[in-house]
């Protein structure tokens, strides 16, 4: 198969979930995003797309059809913006919908323009779109979302597609990928509680199969930061995308985050769980009164288990090595991904897990050359 953009999960930053068409969703912010991408080690962490939703545009096309850039958001325009993105090492991407205007109603949207638009997006250099299902005249979706993506690949640039049509045709089924998807909502939006994020994990969690190099499954983008939830949510949250495979779209304005909200995003561990190219989504081992054991394996041979407490109240959660699928061994190296500190073990796989909290771990085999490299922490000896 070919190597595309999408090889593995899209990494980045939306402003939706921050800004939503409120006033601060302009270009100094945009800007703002992709100097701190560089400057506190996103980009580097494998975070690459700085993505606008809706609100981009003026409510009308111009005299040719084409749509035309709020230019009070965005005096300097979306040449010099994507140049701007550019120079730094990152990716552009834009949204509109699969119908006739957005969802928010104050921008045109693409259905019937599919060709003019797309072509648009590709002399911007635009590397991703995110695609919305808002007044789409009740034309059939994979007419309307492979109109899209014929345009898109007529053009002839490489375009990440997002299909932003909150699974309500069943996206994962196959329709999407063959339009030229490369990740399907499957969920409404998520809203920054506790409640949303749980009820979005629980629906996405059953589509495992489904998800893969090249078409993931799309959970809706992160609120990591926005105040809606505890630290520890705020962990769980991340932990479950990354084991879920899903997009990491970053939706807070990093301007005003906290070093916690920094050392969530930045979790090199956990993000290397979402990044790994075998490119699994995680399967629940068991999910008793909200006590959850989910497994991803890794390319590695490795697996990543992640143990989440749904309850209000701290649980001790436990699996074994036999359970999730690891060969028979004495023993296995148990890395902690949030304390980063590796343990041994015989088998069992467990840990008291705060309200709502989540553990992982990244379990190998032991001694084996794929156990986590030259981690030698609190004296644990990796042999
Ligand atoms: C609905 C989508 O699901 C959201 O992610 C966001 O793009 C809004 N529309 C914008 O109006």
């Amino acid at each position: 198969q070919e190597e595309t953009a999408a090889d593995t999960p899209p990494m980045g930053f939306n402003n939706w979930n921050a800004t939503g068409c409120g006033e601060d969703f302009n270009e100094e912010m945009i800007m703002g995003m992709a100097d701190l991408f560089v400057e506190k080690g996103l980009k580097e962490a494998g975070y690459e797309y700085i993505n606008l939703d809706d609100c981009w545009a003026e409510y009308d096309r111009d005299a040719d059809g084409k749509l035309v850039v709020d230019a009070e958001r965005f005096p300097s325009g979306f040449e010099a913006l994507a140049d701007y993105i550019h120079d730094r090492g990152l990716k552009f991407g834009v949204y509109t919908s699969a119908g006739t205007r957005t969802c928010s109603g104050e921008m045109p949207g693409s259905l019937g323009h599919e060709a003019g638009d797309a072509q648009q997006f590709a002399d911007w250099g635009v590397d991703y779109l995110k695609y919305d299902n808002c007044n789409n005249q009740g034309v059939p979706a994979e007419e309307r979302y492979g109109a899209m993506g014929e345009a898109l690949e007529a053009t002839g640039r490489d375009i990440v597609y997002s299909i932003c049509e909150w699974g309500d045709n069943e996206p994962w089924t196959g329709w999407a990928a063959e339009v030229g998807g490369d990740l399907w909502r499957t969920t409404f939006d998520i809203s920054d509680t506790y409640a949303s994020m749980l009820s979005i994990f629980k629906e996405n969690v059953e589509l495992a199969e489904y998800a893969g190099p090249g078409g993931w499954n799309d959970p809706d983008m992160l609120q990591i930061g926005n105040g809606g939830m505890t630290d520890t949510e705020y962990r769980s949250h991340f932990s479950l995308w990354a084991m879920m495979a899903a997009p990491l779209l970053i939706g807070t304005d990093l301007r005003d985050a906290t070093d916690a909200t920094y050392e969530i995003l930045g979790n090199d561990e956990v993000i290397a769980v979402d990044q790994d190219r075998l490119g699994q989504q995680a399967a629940v081992v068991s999910s008793e009164d909200g006590r959850w054991v989910l497994k991803k394996q890794l390319a590695d041979g490795s697996y990543a288990v992640a143990l989440f407490n749904e309850t209000g109240a701290a649980q001790r959660i436990a699996t074994s090595a036999d359970e999730v699928g690891l060969p028979h061994r004495g023993s296995y190296a148990l890395r902690d991904l949030w304390e980063h500190e590796t343990a041994t073990t015989t088998g069992t796989i467990a840990a008291t897990v705060p309200a709502h909290g989540t553990v992982v771990y990244r379990v190998s085999t032991r001694p084996s050359p794929a156990a986590p490299a030259a981690v030698e922490v609190g004296g644990t000896d990796l042999g």
